[in-house]
């Protein structure tokens, strides 16, 4: 059975993407930049990916994109595998870029969707809002030992999405054609403030979480001080911005109309994550 190979199988999204994908039956790749530790696994460094292309792509007809965080050349790292799919004429390749990005036609990720649409395979473009799965991963350090969430993002509101949904809607258009050539803005089902945020992780956790308004300037430098490449601390610092200027509000129906299932609520992600806060 031909695979369908996974970049970023590890994380947030490609893990929960592979799972489903084998529990439905279908053959899996896991890509990763480091050396495999099972029969699954490929070795696919989209930093340098020259020698290991080949091997990746072999017996496979399917291909799940993603630019690994940390990187804001975001096009050069997509552009050798996207020509690889097309030497092969595989069946589907499903980019997650993220919500926003086709506001400009000259920004990196920007022109990765570009060059899939216009690579004459069957594609879509699935442009998620900012993830559930943050508060979970990135901010868990500030809500941990702060019992604070620090973002610069004022009373804005964000339709947050939760990664199952996202891979959920990423398998669905692998392995179906109905909805080919088309991107799709996945959100949540409500829109909610950081205060409403840190309300219901409160409530959840059984511990008191508050949202802290921060400057985009102590962002950056938290972000640097994570250790962050200092050109994407500025990158998420410009998105943040985005957030605060009420660009991440806005709710669609994508994930019902791609997977027939209503996005889950932030409330169900927090009790499924309950243990990461408490
Ligand atoms: N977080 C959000 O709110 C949000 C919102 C919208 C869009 N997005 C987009 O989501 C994507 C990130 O997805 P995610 O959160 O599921 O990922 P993630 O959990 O951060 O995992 C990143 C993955 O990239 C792999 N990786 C890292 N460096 C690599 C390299 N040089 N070559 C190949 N693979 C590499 C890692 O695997 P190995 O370590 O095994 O190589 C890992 O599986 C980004 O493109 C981001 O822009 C995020």
């Amino acid at each position: 059975m031909a695979a369908t190979l996974i970049i970023g199988a590890s994380g947030t999204v490609g893990s929960e993407l592979a799972n489903l994908l084998e529990a439905g039956g279908h053959a899996v790749r896991r890509a990763s930049s480091r050396v495999p530790t099972a029969s699954d696994q490929v070795q696919l460094d989209l930093l340098h990916p020259q020698g290991q292309l080949a091997a990746a792509f072999e017996g496979v007809d399917r291909l799940f994109l993603l630019s690994p965080p940390g990187h804001v050349d975001q096009h050069v790292l997509l552009a050798p595998l996207i020509e690889q799919a097309k030497a092969l004429g595989l069946k589907k390749v499903v980019l997650m870029s993220a919500m926003g990005a086709d506001a400009d036609d000259a920004a990196p990720l920007r022109q990765a969707e570009l060059h899939l649409a216009r690579s004459g395979l069957a594609w879509n473009v699935i442009r998620p809002n900012w993830f559930m799965q943050n508060f979970n991963t990135f901010w868990l350090q500030g809500i941990r030992q702060h019992g604070r969430i620090f973002l610069p993002v004022g009373r804005a509101k964000g339709s947050f999405i939760d990664a199952r949904d996202i891979a959920a809607a990423a398998a669905r258009l692998l392995h179906s054609h109905d909805l080919d050539n088309q991107a799709f803005d996945l959100t949540g089902a409500e829109s909610l403030d950081h205060d409403e945020v840190a309300a219901i992780l409160s409530r959840v956790a059984g511990r008191t979480i508050t949202f802290e308004d921060i400057t985009p300037e102590a962002m950056r430098a938290a972000l640097v001080d994570a250790h962050l490449p200092p050109a994407y601390a500025d990158f998420l610092v410009l998105i943040l911005g985005f957030f605060k200027a009420g660009y991440a509000e806005r709710t669609t129906d994508a994930v019902q109309r791609i997977t027939g299932q209503a996005p889950r609520r932030f409330e169900a992600y927090a009790e499924d994550y309950r243990a990461a806060w408490v």
